[in-house]
């Protein structure tokens, strides 16, 4: 087992390799819900998918040692049978043997999003089938690389898997339904565990799943804050993390869901796994706090900033009869309404860590914005706030939390999901327009001055005291 610190950065399928139609890939679902509504899609992105080498490289000379990306399912399973695309599988081989060779640590998430066309035409996470045949797609995987990956991801982020799809309806297919939303929730976690115990049952090292994570905080102390606080635990945070962590629904969300929906799909054989099959650590991606106070009146409201226009006002979320999530108006927001606060990192890690006991990976955490390309791109401001996300964590983990890597989102510049590329978040350009040339940025060179001294050179006096 690998013990040191993992100082590395992310990527997801989707969103950097592009060769969306090559070598046998079948469509993915946002293949096929981008194309067909006309929107910016990934079909080149970064065009990982040919410069995996040169970015590795960049990766090492960089100092980092340590990669997370994830697999493209529809680029390793051709069809509902469950056949194998040979040519999947060795491309995949090729990128773990060029981080092995260039002493980088593996991170391997197994799923982030892109499902393949052909399950989300039958219903996608809806459909019970779904569980049976992601733990196929995920035994391919482990069989296929085992010997070289330590570090499993079941799923990045359930959260946008079920809420934001069947939910918010951003994402594909853009539904706005309760039982839905449960029902996709559920079958993840139950995947996620299925897949757990095959990897456990058979294979050495590390498996975990990757929250897209909320530290909840309220505008005050009073009761009724705390009730909003504790629904808004449970919507953000609790389904995921205490299910995988505990084995366990939250109890309270449970019965409040009950009240909304039918969950018989829940059965206790399903929820057997789940109690059996529990994380190694959990990946937290951390990019802003909730900010709560307690629900006054209104429908429910969920609206999420994809302009990175207005800057303010376009974000909200209100769950009818929960809670109210607010945007500070003292607060520091990107164009996108991402609130920059990383005094909530350190305060969340130290609660987190309180209460569920496994070891951390900040597993993305990084900042989005406009940028002009250049061969000399000096952005400061993700410097400054790579800083001071990492004193943070650097901060907790002097207090005792267990934190073992951090990865900035993103490696290079990519395809944000609904967002263009133009949202970016590389330490390193990508030219778009000109052949997807790699141009690093000055925070590139930043973070590789800090990883050869361990962290040391953070400046820590520019947080807030906690
Ligand atoms: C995380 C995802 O939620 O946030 C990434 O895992 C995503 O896939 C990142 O790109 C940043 O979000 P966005 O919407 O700004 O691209």
């Amino acid at each position: 087992m690998n013990n040191r610190f993992l100082w590395g950065s992310s990527t997801a399928s989707y969103q950097c390799e592009g060769a969306w139609n090559e070598d046998g890939k079948a469509e993915g679902m946002w293949d096929m819900y981008l194309h067909e509504n006309d929107y910016e899609n990934g079909d080149i992105a970064s065009d990982h998918y040919h410069h995996y080498e040169e970015d590795i490289r960049l990766l090492a000379q960089g100092n980092q040692n340590a990669y997370r990306f994830s697999l493209s399912w529809p680029r390793i399973i051709q069809n509902r049978e469950g056949d194998i695309n040979k040519a999947g599988i060795d491309h995949y081989n090729k990128v773990i043997d060029t981080c092995i060779r260039y002493g980088i640590e593996p991170f391997v998430t197994i799923y982030h999003y892109d499902l393949p066309q052909y399950w989300q035409e039958v219903g996608g996470w809806l459909n019970p089938d779904i569980c049976e045949a992601y733990l196929h797609y995920a035994k391919v995987c482990f069989d296929a690389f085992h010997d070289r990956v330590i570090f499993w991801a079941t799923f990045n982020e359930p959260k946008y898997i079920s809420i934001h799809p069947y939910f918010i309806g951003n994402y594909p297919p853009e539904h706005h339904d309760i039982t839905e939303t449960a029902t996709a929730s559920f079958h993840v976690m139950y995947a996620s565990a299925l897949a757990t115990q095959y990897f456990r049952n058979h294979y050495e090292g590390s498996i975990g799943i990757v929250h897209s994570w909320n530290p909840i905080e309220g505008v005050d102390d009073t009761e009724n804050t705390r009730t909003a606080m504790r629904h808004a635990d449970n919507y953000y945070n609790n389904w995921v993390l205490d299910t995988a962590v505990y084995g366990e629904f939250p109890a309270d969300l449970i019965k409040e869901l009950s009240e909304l929906c039918d969950l018989s799909f829940m059965d206790e054989k399903r929820l057997d796994i789940i109690k059996q099959n529990t994380v190694d650590w959990i990946g937290l991606n951390y990019y802003y706090r909730a900010l709560i106070k307690p629900y006054e009146t209104g429908e429910t409201i969920l609206s999420v900033n994809n302009s990175g226009k207005s800057g303010r006002h376009t974000t909200m979320t209100q769950v009818k009869g929960w809670f109210e999530q607010i945007m500070d108006p003292e607060g520091i927001f990107t164009d996108w309404d991402f609130e920059i606060i990383p005094e909530s990192l350190e305060r969340g890690l130290k609660e987190a860590y309180q209460k569920y006991q496994v070891p951390i990976y900040i597993t993305e955490n990084g900042v989005g914005c406009y940028e002009t390309i250049s061969s000399c791109i000096q952005d400061d401001y993700r410097i400054e706030f790579m800083n001071d996300h990492i004193a943070a964590m650097l901060n907790a983990q002097e207090c005792g939390v267990d934190v073992r890597g951090y990865f900035a989102w993103s490696t290079m510049d990519l395809y944000s999901w609904k967002n263009g590329h133009e949202k970016r978040y590389g330490l390193i350009g990508i030219d778009f327009d000109h052949k997807q040339k790699r141009l690093p940025k000055a925070s590139y060179y930043w973070y590789r001055d800090i990883i050869k001294e361990n962290g040391i050179g953070i400046n820590r006096n520019r947080l807030k005291k906690q």
